[in-house]
């Protein structure tokens, strides 16, 4: 039992298919208590099942991080119902459907704040408001996607929030381990959840990965959860700022491995059309 004893809160759950809920399973099945939230009042609805699921129904609280005073009121509940807590999962992210696909440059400025605001700064504010209760052995995870390290058709301005989040990670790593809180990222390959039905293109996203990634594969919420409960645990107690890739090995590739045919003609090793 791996994270037995440790209290954490979970933002980002909307669904079963839900990256969170993932992460929610693997750190349950290693005895964690586990306070959820959820947007609003439709998500409530969904989340509030998933909750009873971990005996957790006692402990299921709104927050749009959108909204600073929800964030305090967070805060308020998590202090009265768990006191200490020991891990946060910020499994959020948000850009308008403008900002996911067609040209880059027409971009608006109010996409790019709302996506960078929800995205990106919702870790910094949730991790503040949040401090005082967080245990001198504390763990914190954010979700990322390899759009924010290198160019991915469509993802574009959640690509730049990504590029942001990755740097948030390590310079909150930096500023928070004397405090003896560690802050990581996982960047998991494509999975199809609420979120990712918003990016542009995103079944052509996932053949692409399964053809090209080195096991040939796309990854799944257990395997992002099993992962993610490694870096809220001890067991990565020396782990803090880290971009850690659960992708199945796609980002190590510098182009699509090729075969040859019969007659030893080289040929790129997938059909776009299967
Ligand atoms: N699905 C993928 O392919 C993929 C890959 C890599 C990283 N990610 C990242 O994983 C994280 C979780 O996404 P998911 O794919 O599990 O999809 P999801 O739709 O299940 O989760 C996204 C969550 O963000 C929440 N959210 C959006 N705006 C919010 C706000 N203002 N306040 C509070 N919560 C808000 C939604 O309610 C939802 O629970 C995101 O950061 C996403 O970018 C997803």
């Amino acid at each position: 039992m791996f994270m037995k004893g440790k209290k954490g809160v979970i933002l980002g759950v909307a669904n079963n298919k839900s990256i969170a809920y993932g992460i929610a399973k693997a750190c349950a099945a290693q005895g964690a208590e586990i306070a959820f939230t959820y947007l609003n009042d439709s998500l409530k609805k969904r989340v509030e099942p998933i909750a009873a699921e971990f005996g957790s129904s006692d402990k299921v609280y709104a927050c749009d991080v959108s909204n600073p005073a929800e964030i305090v009121a967070l805060r308020e509940s998590l202090e009265k119902d768990m006191g200490q807590i020991d891990f946060i999962v910020h499994s959020i992210a948000f850009a308008p459907k403008s900002g996911l696909s067609g040209r880059f440059y027409d971009i608006s400025k109010e996409a790019f704040d709302i996506a960078m605001d929800v995205s990106v700064y919702s870790l910094i504010e949730v991790t503040r408001e949040l401090k005082p209760l967080l245990s001198n052995n504390s763990s914190i995870l954010t979700l990322t996607y390899y759009g924010g390290a290198k160019y991915i058709p469509n993802y574009n301005l959640m690509g730049v929030a990504k590029a942001a989040l990755e740097m948030t990670t390590k310079y909150m790593a930096e500023d928070l381990g004397k405090d003896g809180i560690r802050v990581n990222a996982i960047s998991a390959g494509p999975i199809k959840t609420l979120a990712a039905a918003g990016i542009g293109e995103f079944r052509f996203m996932l053949k692409w990965n399964e053809a090209h990634a080195p096991m040939k594969k796309n990854v799944t919420i257990d395997e992002v959860g099993n992962s993610g409960m490694y870096l809220l645990s001890d067991l990565s107690s020396a782990v803090t700022g880290e971009i850690h890739y659960v992708d199945g090995g796609f980002n190590i590739m510098g182009m699509p491995a090729v075969s040859f045919d019969e007659d030893g003609k080289q040929t790129i090793a997938w059909d776009g059309n299967k």
